[in-house]
């Protein structure tokens, strides 16, 4: 299939961008967005002109490394991340506008990566379990039931891309925060430092300009890990507690 992309182009961390308009010809059906990308960059290198700059590692949806809003959504039209996405998602002579993610806590370092190291320090906040490792415990030796084992499972999918954040009008991140105080509070072993982690997290995503959830829902429709909505009524329910323990 012929394309026309519309890319966004920023030299820097400080100079204004733009987009850019590309005309690419002969791309394949069964090729990945980021093969397509691949494919626009050797033409790019080919006429001595910069390749544009895009996060990508594990390319199997795995990672969260890759992300891009794709035609104003985050990883494109399917509800996968943008590594998994194909061109049969998309049609013969379409334009697509490639930009990427808007949010002032995740600033664009150039053309389409931005610096997403604030999920990092939410995590380094409280997203952990502090306990001394040694040899592995025995499987059963802490109880959980089935049903908060599943749930912690399933909200431990979260790959930490972002898109939560990119898709909600207000910039917050709180999908992803809910996700990770869902699945350490699940848990037996997540229960001594529960409240403190919910306080220290939501203090560290305030300060680095995420904005607040206002149930929007967009997060979760744009969450390629599927994380449910309800996570942030429990982030919401345990922040709660914390503060009527005078945390
Ligand atoms: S909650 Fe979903 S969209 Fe947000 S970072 Fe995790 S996987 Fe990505
Ligand atoms: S490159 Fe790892 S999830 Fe896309």
């Amino acid at each position: 299939m012929d394309l026309t992309l519309n890319i966004w182009r920023q030299p820097d961390a400080v100079t204004h961008g733009a987009l850019h308009t590309y005309q690419l010809a002969g791309i394949s059906e069964d090729m990945s967005f980021l093969e397509m990308l691949d494919v626009l960059n050797e033409q790019l290198n080919a006429a001595g002109e910069d390749p544009v700059a895009f996060d990508s590692d594990c390319r199997e949806g795995i990672c969260g490394t890759c992300s891009l809003m794709i035609n104003g959504q985050a990883h494109g039209p399917e509800v996968t991340t943008t590594c998994q996405l194909h061109m049969r998602s998309f049609k013969d002579g379409d334009t697509i506008t490639v930009e990427p993610w808007r949010a002032d806590a995740f600033p664009v370092l150039k053309d389409l990566v931005t610096d997403r190291s604030a999920f990092d320090r939410i995590i380094q906040s409280g997203g952990y379990i502090s306990a001394n490792t040694g040899s592995a415990p025995e499987a059963n030796s802490v109880p959980a039931p089935r049903d908060k084992a599943m749930r912690a499972f399933n909200v431990a999918t979260c790959i930490g891309c972002g898109a939560c954040v990119a898709a909600c009008p207000n910039g917050s991140a709180s999908l992803f925060m809910g996700a990770k105080i869902t699945h350490l509070g699940e848990l037996p072993q997540g229960q001594p430092e529960r409240y403190t982690r919910v306080v220290d997290m939501v203090a560290q995503h305030d300060a680095e300009g995420f904005g607040g959830c206002t149930n929007i829902g967009e997060c979760t429709a744009a969450c390629p890990k599927e994380i449910p909505l309800d996570v942030i009524s429990q982030l919401n329910k345990d922040l709660r507690t914390a503060m009527k323990q005078g945390r």
